[in-house]
């Protein structure tokens, strides 16, 4: 039986979140500078949202760039930001015509003004579709995520806007993912086994599964690996085994 035989469809997750990493380690193993790699990284990003969406997932978030990537050298960061600007100018009417809606979370305001415009006019273009959701979370980091959320919190109770007990509930709709359910996969490639501030709030319960494949390498086949991974866990959140049945 092939791997997709293997899922069942009706317990996919309904959001994977993904840390795609290893596009420098990949372009260095050819002998390139790491742009290459993440111009490859590009393609996976193609075919795991393809295949994301066969198998019935409604939100994809993929890591793209972190608070700390500005630290990189300024070359690779200017490439990035052309390459996200690149990729959304060529896939926009593909993906909307597949029924992809286009989302972000992270600081935009500190993108370049015409990462910000692309992003929005891909998101206004995008806005009505309703097959699966891609959110790229850009100048992210979830530090950033909390710590705007408890400022702002503290601001709408100085303003009388909020006066309650800051509940589960109450705090995650101050969050960039208030619309948006906690994943229930995380996956992180290139063998690096941590979140690096990755939706620290949201994957709470969520199941992580660390593959050694680096992104430029990581296709279909890869999802669907991980996906069976999740499939053959128990979520107990917190209950015993007895409990869920
Ligand atoms: C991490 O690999 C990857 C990134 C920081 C950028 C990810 C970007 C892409 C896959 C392409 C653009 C995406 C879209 C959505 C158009 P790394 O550079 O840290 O690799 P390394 O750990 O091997 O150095």
């Amino acid at each position: 039986m092939s791997l997709l035989e293997q899922i069942d469809k009706s317990k996919t997750p309904k959001h994977i979140a993904i840390i795609m990493d290893g596009n420098g380690r990949w372009a260095k193993k050819q002998g390139h500078m790491r742009l290459y790699g993440h111009n490859f990284g590009v393609e996976s990003v193609r075919e795991t949202l393809k295949a994301a969406k066969e198998l019935n997932v409604r939100y994809l978030t993929l890591y793209a760039f972190s608070t700390e990537n500005w630290n990189r050298p300024k070359e690779e960061v200017d490439g990035l930001m052309d390459l996200l600007v690149r990729s959304l100018a060529s896939e926009l009417r593909e993906l909307s015509s597949s029924g992809v809606r286009l989302k972000t979370i992270g600081d935009i305001k500190g993108l370049p003004d015409h990462c910000q415009k692309e992003l929005d006019e891909s998101i206004e273009f995008t806005k009505n579709n309703d097959e699966i959701t891609l959110i790229l979370a850009l100048n992210y980091s979830a530090r950033w995520e909390i710590l705007s959320a408890v400022n702002q919190l503290i601001d709408d109770a100085k303003n009388d806007v909020f006066n309650a007990e800051v509940t589960d509930e109450v705090f995650a709709s101050y969050l960039t993912t208030s619309s948006v359910p906690d994943p229930e996969l995380l996956i992180r490639t290139s063998g690096e086994c941590r979140v690096s501030n990755f939706l620290l709030w949201q994957i709470a319960y969520t199941e992580l599964h660390f593959t050694e494949v680096l992104w430029p390498d990581f296709k279909r086949e890869d999802l669907y690996k991980a996906v069976l991974d999740y499939q053959s866990r128990e979520r107990r959140f917190g209950l015993v085994s007895e409990q869920l049945t």
